[in-house]
């Protein structure tokens, strides 16, 4: 028989790394809590609608990333209905905010969510076909404050800010305008004429894009295009008045809280939605798929989706690629150790005392594991020297529990840091083993 293995672009997690993922979790959560966001969960799948009209039908992601299938009717009362598994999450985020009239609350909804994700890419080191992001809105109506450059100037410092507290450094934060909806499409026509005499040098797909998307070109990756790419007309100049001033207001307030950017003219993104700010967090440890996190603002996700004017700020991290870069920066926990093993000393031919001792053990580390310490159990079938090896590898103490320790309450304690063996009893037991380890 074939044997059956995780799916490509899919993977396991095991421990120790995923003592890392839960550290990398907590800090965001504590992170995110100081920054007043509450945790927000959306379904895994949606309509697939919602994607198309929300991400864009023209982006790679819509166009050939998506996990999407046709869910049949189980009843008369349904309809068949084309679903998708979500590739991002921000317009779940949005379409919940619509769904539960969350704007008439008239306040800004600032919610974070850490999960699963699918496109169908190509599978590499850093992109997987499911992946984790974690990530976090802003959104309401204007009269909350929601298009103010410093709501986009603070989620810039928030992660500034997470990022130091997860230990990675070396990041980059670079930073651009693609402005509102009617600059981006007066720069789409002056990159379109632009790129009428040039496009026939340049890669297939950027000749495609010149015709039905020219920002698109912006983010080809072919070596060769990238001198042509770097004379084409800049996206600053298309700017209008107030997304110029927009954009000078969040660069101010991160030169005023001293968080470090560089500005990227080509930085346009892959999804349709963005308006004003763009952004990226970059981090040389991780190759070719360098884009730690990514986000911007989205002022007209709302109302492309059917609910009310609602602009909007976030960002998601690649889970994954923090847990890289942190492996890369020698971060990654190694597995911590146990503060004890318990190691019944039975008599592996005599069953009913093998069946007592086991019994025994399970007794004693019921009563440790209560008193808040972590606990390793063995076997009485084990020799004593299998016993010492395992427990040297998984734990900082070995506690010996044979007839004799049953008998007396007296147990043998062994602390493999120093190689002292002390005499314990059992009352003091719990006491001794949440001491530090002696020298
Ligand atoms: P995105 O740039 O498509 O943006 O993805 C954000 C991050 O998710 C990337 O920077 C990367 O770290 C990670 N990522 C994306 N695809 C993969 C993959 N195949 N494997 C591993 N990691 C991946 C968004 O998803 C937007 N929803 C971000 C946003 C939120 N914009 C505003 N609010």
């Amino acid at each position: 028989m074939t044997t059956l293995k995780a799916v490509r672009g899919t993977r396991d997690l095991l421990p120790p790394e995923t003592a890392l993922w839960n550290r990398i979790e907590a800090t965001a959560c504590a992170v995110f809590t100081r920054y007043n966001f509450g945790e927000i969960r959306t379904p895994v799948f949606e309509d697939t609608a919602l994607f198309a009209r929300g991400v864009g039908e023209e982006t790679d992601i819509v166009s050939k990333e998506m996990y999407t299938w046709e869910d049949r009717a189980r009843a008369q009362s349904e309809k068949p209905q084309s679903l998708t598994l979500r590739p991002e999450n921000t317009a779940g985020v949005v379409r919940a905010y619509i769904e539960h009239k969350l704007g008439e609350t008239g306040q800004l909804q600032k919610s974070y969510y850490i999960g699963p994700q699918f496109r169908r890419e190509r599978p590499q080191k850093g992109r997987y076909r499911q992946f984790s992001q974690i990530g976090a809105e802003v959104i309401g109506p204007p009269s909350a404050g929601s298009e103010s450059p410093l709501r986009d100037a603070e989620v810039l410092e928030m992660l500034a800010t997470l990022l130091d507290e997860l230990g990675i450094t070396g990041w980059t934060l670079e930073i651009n305008s693609v402005g509102s909806s009617a600059d981006r499409a007066r720069y789409n026509e002056v990159l379109r004429e632009a790129l009428i005499p040039i496009a026939p040098k340049m890669c297939v797909d950027c000749q495609r894009r010149a015709v039905t998307n020219p920002l698109r070109v912006l983010d080809c990756k072919v070596p060769e295009d990238q001198p042509i790419i770097d004379t084409l007309p800049k996206i600053v100049d298309s700017l209008d008045y107030a997304s110029k001033t927009h954009f000078a207001a969040v660069l101010a307030a991160l030169d005023a809280a001293g968080v470090p950017y560089t500005r990227n003219h080509r930085l346009v993104r892959g999804l349709d939605y963005y308006t004003r700010t763009t952004f990226e967090f970059t981090h040389g440890g991780l190759g070719a798929q360098n884009s730690l996190l990514g986000g911007g603002r989205y002022d007209g996700l709302s109302e492309a989706i059917g609910g009310p004017k609602a602009p909007g700020i976030g960002f998601a991290m690649g889970e994954d690629r923090l847990v890289l870069t942190l492996q890369a920066l020698n971060q990654g926990s190694a597995q911590p150790r146990v503060d004890a093993f318990v190691a019944p000393l039975g008599d592996a031919k005599d069953e009913a005392a093998l069946m007592r001792i086991n019994a025994a053990a399970l007794a004693l580390a019921r009563e440790l594991r209560r008193a808040g310490l972590s606990i390793e159990l063995g076997d009485g079938s084990f020799r004593l020297k299998k016993s010492f090896e395992t427990a040297d590898k998984v734990a900082r103490r070995i506690v010996i529990l044979g007839e004799d320790e049953l008998q007396s309450g007296i147990l043998t304690v062994k602390d493999f840091s120093s190689g002292t063996q002390t005499k314990v009893p059992r009352a003091e037991l719990a006491t001794h083993l949440s001491q530090p380890a002696a020298k």
